[in-house]
């Protein structure tokens, strides 16, 4: 019998709403018949972007969208996605067989996908190919207030006379890598500029510098310093680094050895949060600078999902990936008080996505129902947590009830365990939704969309839970 122990008293933080957060690119099938279908598409839509999708969307309550990229937005010109006349453009990132960006979503219509779904917008902006008076320039025509300069005439020339509402902007994206392969030296000197020129037309938006790459520890050595100016001063908010925990074996016919191989990869955020924060820390930039993941989550070959290939970096999600979200989430919530927001790539047709859409069909995969399970700890304190290796935990209290999300990492064995709340008294009762899979690469298709799906059930809060092999539960409780 294994323990869960729920230390009530020490509080960890505030669960940033923003540790839901997804992240939708120009890339592949992530957009072009996947959100988006076309206002006079004769698949449901809502102006354009998939009904059902949308709809599903806002059940699980997604905080805020990250757009237009990834290595995308290191091309975009925000020019190209305004207005009635717009320009199709090469992107590698969407352009294979024939394909082109077509910019038919664009700033007014993200924006507008932002207020369907009610999540906050969160804008990638170009550093390496533009300069930083043409982002300046996004952001007058986005945020000055009406009748005002001429671009925000320009803006509700094209629909939308009230300012957007965009709290946060990354400047550059992976500036290690595709984003200009720069020295961390080399782009701190550049945010400093950008960040100088923006802060005037963005007030008091949250400001977010390209963080490290996986374990490149270099990079934040690098950067945070380069950060302050000669005063010590440092204009961000926040250091977005990526981590993918990559793959292990097929990405549904995986074997034993290879879940345990994924899952370590995964566990691995934790470790890389801390020593992140700890050079943070020592550079004496932590009271100003959070911790933000834009991007995370399983990178398996291409074509395992139903474009088979065609849509660049679509893949099946199966339980094993499900868990990854899990067990990933489990860690933001365990470290709130220094992650700020995070982003898994992507929502739909691409990495570790919580939809799959093509033609008519729309599907949720399995790591869809981890964030419907987990959707209660935005907002909530956390607490302390102490259990089992065998097991993935974090609690939180929000609104007078405990919710506890609880992974079995192991693909071999069931769990059972106990709640020992500690300095929390807890209904005799409880309601769990649990999802689980008696075969663990089990995932949803077009052909069959419901296989894995969550149960709901009720416990009693002093007796033990079981959770099968690879299952996933949400335990909610009321507080007495
Ligand atoms: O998510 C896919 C790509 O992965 C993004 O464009 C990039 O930022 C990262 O390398």
């Amino acid at each position: 019998m294994k323990k869960i122990y729920l230390v009530h008293p020490q509080k960890i933080g505030t669960i940033a709403p923003e540790l839901y957060g997804h992240f939708i690119e120009h890339i592949g099938g992530v957009f072009y018949d996947g959100l988006w279908v076309g206002k006079d598409s004769p698949i449901p839509n809502i102006r354009g972007f998939r009904k059902d999708l949308v709809e599903k969307l806002k059940a699980i309550h997604p905080p805020v969208l990250r757009w237009p990229g990834g290595c995308f937005a290191e091309t975009y010109d925000w020019r190209d996605g305004i207005g009635e006349e717009r320009p199709t453009r090469i992107s590698w990132w969407t352009g294979r067989d024939g394909r082109y960006e077509p910019n038919a979503v664009g700033t007014h219509e993200f924006m507008d996908l932002c207020e369907m779904v009610g999540a906050k917008a969160y804008f990638a902006a170009n550093l390496t190919t533009v300069s930083p008076l043409h982002i300046r320039d996004w952001m007058d025509y986005c945020l000055s207030p009406r009748g005002t300069t001429t671009l925000a005439k320009e803006r509700e020339k094209n629909g939308h006379p009230e300012p957007f509402d965009i709290p946060f902007w990354g400047i550059g994206n992976e500036n290690w890598g595709g984003g200009g392969r720069m020295r961390p030296e080399f782009y701190a000197d550049e945010y400093r500029r950008f960040a100088t020129v923006l802060r005037n037309a963005a007030g008091d938006t949250e400001f977010y510098a390209c963080g490290s790459d996986s374990e490149d520890y270099n990079w934040t050595h690098g950067v945070v310093p380069g950060l302050k100016d000669r005063r010590g001063r440092i204009d961000a908010e926040g250091f977005a680094m990526h981590y993918y925990c990559g793959k292990a074996g097929d990405p549904v016919a995986f074997t034993e050895e290879e879940w345990d191989e994924l899952i370590a990869k995964a566990q691995k955020m934790e470790a890389i949060i801390k020593r992140n924060w700890n050079i943070i820390c020592a550079h004496g930039a932590q009271d100003k600078l959070k911790l933000i993941v834009d991007e995370w989550g399983c990178w398996h070959p291409d074509g395992s999902g139903p474009s088979k290939g065609y849509n660049l970096f679509e893949q099946q999600s199966t339980m094993r990936d499900a868990m990854v979200a899990a067990l990933t989430l489990n860690i933001f919530n365990n470290h709130c008080d220094k992650v700020r927001m995070a982003n898994v790539a992507q929502l739909v047709n691409n990495l570790h996505c919580l939809f799959l859409a093509g033609g008519a069909n729309c599907i949720v995969t399995p790591t869809y129902h981890v964030f419907d399970l987990y959707k209660g700890h935005q907002g909530a304190e956390a607490i302390q947590v102490i259990a089992d290796d065998q097991l993935s935990v974090s609690a939180s209290v929000k609104d007078g009830k405990l919710l506890v999300t609880v992974g079995n990492l192991s693909c071999r064995e069931d769990a059972t365990f106990t709640l020992e709340s500690l300095g929390l008294s807890l209904a005799a009762k409880g309601k769990g939704r649990l999802l689980a899979h008696g075969d663990l690469h089990a995932h949803n298709t077009f052909e069959e969309p419901e296989r894995v799906q969550p149960v709901d059930f009720e416990f009693d809060a002093d007796q033990p839970v079981s959770l099968p092999k690879g299952g996933i539960a949400a335990l909610e409780v009321e507080i007495i």
